[in-house]
């Protein structure tokens, strides 16, 4: 037993190496054997076994095709801060692929969009450097999406688990899976708008947690005997100033989308919007800011994504904020519509 996870762990070291030492010989001509061998290796580390030959030959091309790419843009980064790519688990996805599973336009479309904050009663002034509420343990652990566009539902039970533990104290796992049934304005794996599930809950009178109401990747019936565990009294929305989601990402986690064409095989890094269209509100993703900071002048957004912890840093991205004008809404459109919850009793308390 024990001979056999060092082997293992052996094993993975070798791949990781591999695959580093790999990539950054490949441009200066590897043999086909070389990368076939990686790909092999890749395989094994992700589980990932193909019906037939013509499959694995076709994925292979894909494979071979992603690791070009990823030195490429890997070699053009000019300081370590800057992100990184790899060989995740997307390695043998093509990028139409990719953006047909995991990305779609986000559309702003509900009377939810018109709740816009009167910023009166915040009180901005003297804000944090940074913040990390992961730190502070409002933030649950990094789910995986799968094959289903549920992305906007994994955003908004975050916002709400985060507000409940700032409120409560307790951090609870709450339920996608209701949002991806229950929604009647969303449509389940094929994508939602996250301001419109927020309003769900407002509604149905709260949501039920995870243990109750399983996640299972797949649209599934309502279930009409769900708790309701949770509540929120409203939904207030943002809309574009950096300025705005400073000061309420101090107060709470927030709900953003944003445009995530460039992030299939992001391993880490802060992201500078390499692949998003500047002064642009299109967005794709829509993921949860958990806090902010400074890392040798450069400030980012810390933001939880749904696409599993083998994605990314442990799950997360780092992206730029406080840029140029270049980006009136944010780096990747970021800032361009921003969505939290409130409960009436923070509202007072604050
Ligand atoms: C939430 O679920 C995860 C498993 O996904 C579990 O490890 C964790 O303990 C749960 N957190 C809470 C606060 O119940
Ligand atoms: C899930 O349901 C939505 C409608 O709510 C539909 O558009 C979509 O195609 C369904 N997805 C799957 C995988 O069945
Ligand atoms: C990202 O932009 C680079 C040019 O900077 C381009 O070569 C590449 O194809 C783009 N990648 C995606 C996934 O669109
Ligand atoms: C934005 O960057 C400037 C320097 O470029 C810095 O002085 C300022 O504090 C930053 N603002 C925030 C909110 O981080």
């Amino acid at each position: 037993m024990m001979t056999f996870h060092i082997t293992k762990f052996l094993l993975s070291f070798f791949i990781l190496i591999s695959i580093t030492c790999l990539s950054f010989s490949l441009s200066s001509e590897s043999s086909y054997e070389d990368v076939f061998e990686l790909f092999q290796m890749w395989k094994k580390e992700h589980g990932r076994e193909y019906g037939n030959k013509e499959e694995m030959e076709n994925r292979f091309e894909i494979f071979k095709s992603n690791l070009r790419y990823i030195n490429e843009m890997n070699a053009k980064r000019n300081s370590p801060l800057q992100h990184r790519l790899g060989l995740n688990k997307f390695g043998d996805m093509s990028p139409e692929e990719f953006s047909k599973t995991y990305l779609s336009e986000i559309q702003m479309r509900s009377n939810w969009d018109d709740r816009k904050l009167k910023d009166d009663d915040d009180d901005c002034d003297n804000l944090p450097a940074s913040i990390d509420w992961r730190k502070k343990g409002a933030v649950t652990e990094v789910r995986d999406q799968g094959n289903c566009q549920s992305h906007w539902a994994f955003s908004v039970i975050g916002a709400i688990e985060g507000l409940n533990k700032i409120v409560s104290g307790n951090l609870i796992n709450l339920s996608a899976q209701e949002l991806v049934d229950c929604d009647p304005a969303s449509n389940g794996c094929a994508g939602g708008y996250y301001f419109n599930a927020f309003g769900w809950v407002i509604e149905n009178g709260g949501i039920d947690t995870e243990a109750n109401y399983p996640y299972i990747a797949k649209n599934g019936t309502c279930k009409e005997n769900a708790n309701k565990v949770v509540s929120i009294d409203n939904l207030l929305v943002l809309d574009g100033s950096e300025e705005a989601l400073l000061c309420r990402t101090s107060k709470q986690p927030v709900s953003v989308s944003l445009d995530a064409t460039g992030l299939q095989f992001y391993t880490g890094g802060v992201y500078g919007g390499e692949n998003c269209t500047k002064n642009s509100r299109y967005t794709t993703l829509v993921a949860l800011i958990v806090g902010y900071g400074s890392v040798d002048g450069e400030d980012y957004w810390i933001v939880k994504n749904s696409w599993g912890k083998d994605w990314g840093e442990k799950g997360y991205l780092f992206i730029k904020r406080n840029v140029s004008e270049e980006w009136p809404y944010g780096v990747c459109g970021i800032n361009a519509a921003v969505g939290y919850p409130i409960k009436t009793v923070l509202a007072s308390a604050m």
